[in-house]
């Protein structure tokens, strides 16, 4: 039987417990609050009442499910586990600490994971005495309900690590996606102009948020609004991961926040969980409705793609991830309509190619320069899938 650590029972932690238990395996969440051991104890065992309700669980399975995660404030209960997962504060300083105690208390086999969603996995190594069994595992929110996992092997980490690690978060159910050590990794990367380009549009006065969000679901079959869904996640963190990214790739303006969110951010409209964002949640507000107007709304749709389309296509230039890797990352990892690499084929490359360079010429921004991955297609003539 596989034992699992997980270091840090908030929302990442106690959902990454409840994973791996649901796929029969034992866990161990440590965390050096006992209040959150607590808060995460009842999270996991509402999730699983209502489970029950729904008819997934019987009272007997969640029940030994739950008897399956045992909750501690001692590292040193993380002595038979195969992998520990670190999901504590996003700090590269504190998540040295705890791997190196880690390190001092588990087998030298045990597999050394992180769920950061922006810090470097080769930095987090740097520090061990053996680098070689650091990995990234970076699940996303909520870890139950979504299947993507990204694992991001570190420079210093032993194959054999990947292959196990990635056999192991397998075993729980999950979509693995293999990616290099780079900001963002596939998704927070990608999806990037989801947000940013959406806000470019609003900030130039050419449609209102209600108008973007009618598009990108309606026309193009998005679940969520660049707006709706920056207010569902929060525009602090959805901020925060954009500015994130922005310094990583040392200012490179394809990442350019905006200050029309960072101005909401001051002010504190983190979105729905404080009730008010792009959009105004409070009761009895009046909801902006969006302009229907179709020409309108594909050129919305037209320019938030292609910008899309390119940041996927560089993803795969540099080596960031495979083909398959980034559809399948967007697509089913994060309920995009289609993979991105199969949409541009069936938008046409050269078309694609035409509308960024189209966007370039109007405004002279880096940000839009188009990828040379797409522009050897084109010259040679090929496609991303046969
Ligand atoms: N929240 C998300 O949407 C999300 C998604 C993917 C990845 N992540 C990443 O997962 C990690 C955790 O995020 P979260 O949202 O669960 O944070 P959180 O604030 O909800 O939980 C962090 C927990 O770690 C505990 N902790 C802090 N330092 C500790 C230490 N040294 N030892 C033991 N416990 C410690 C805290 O008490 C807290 O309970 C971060 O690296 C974050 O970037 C978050």
């Amino acid at each position: 039987m596989n034992t699992s650590g997980i270091l840090g029972a908030g929302a990442m932690g106690s959902g990454i417990a409840q994973v791996a238990a649901a796929a029969g395996h034992n866990v161990v969440i440590c965390d050096n609050l006992t209040i959150a051991l607590s808060k995460a104890g009842k999270g996991i065992q509402s999730t699983l009442k209502t489970s029950v309700d729904k008819g997934k669980f019987t009272d007997a399975e969640a029940y030994s499910l739950y008897s399956r995660i045992k909750f501690t404030d001692h590292m040193s209960d993380f002595r038979d586990c195969t992998m520990v997962i670190e999901a504590i504060v996003e700090d590269i300083d504190q998540k040295q600490i705890a791997f190196k105690s880690m390190e001092a208390i588990v087998d030298p086999e045990t597999i050394l994971a992180s769920n950061t969603s922006s810090l470097s996995i080769s930095a987090m190594g740097a520090q061990l005495k053996t680098p070689e069994r650091i990995l990234g595992v970076h699940f996303f929110n909520p870890a139950p309900m979504m299947r993507l996992v990204e694992i991001i092997p570190g420079i210093q980490t032993d194959p054999a690590v990947i292959l196990k690690g990635k056999a192991l978060i397998d075993s729980w159910g999950k979509t693995t996606v293999l990616v290099k050590d780079t900001p963002g990794f596939i998704v927070n990367r990608v999806a990037r102009p989801y947000y940013g380009e959406a806000l470019r549009i609003l900030e130039e006065g050419i449609a209102d948020e209600a108008t973007i969000d009618w598009a990108m679901t309606q026309l193009a079959g998005f679940r969520m609004g660049p707006f709706e869904l920056m207010d569902f996640i929060g525009n602090d963190i959805n901020y925060t991961v954009t500015e994130t990214v922005f310094t990583a790739f040392y200012f490179d303006p394809r990442y350019k926040p905006s200050f029309t969110q960072k101005r909401l951010v001051d002010a504190h409209y983190f979105g729905r969980k404080n009730g008010r964002g792009f959009y105004d949640y409070r009761e009895g507000a009046v909801q902006p409705q969006p302009v229907k107007d179709e020409k309108l709304g594909r050129s919305i749709v037209d320019r938030i793609l292609v910008m899309l389309i390119n940041e996927a296509a560089e993803t795969l230039y540099l080596r960031v991830a495979s083909r398959d890797d980034i559809d399948m990352a967007m697509s089913h990892g994060v309920n995009y309509p289609k993979g991105l690499l199969a949409w541009a084929d069936e938008v046409g490359i050269q078309n694609v190619v035409n509308q960024l360079d189209a966007l370039h010429t109007e405004y002279l921004d880096d940000r839009y320069r188009c990828s040379a991955q797409l522009r050897k297609m084109v010259r040679e003539g090929k496609n991303f899938y046969p």
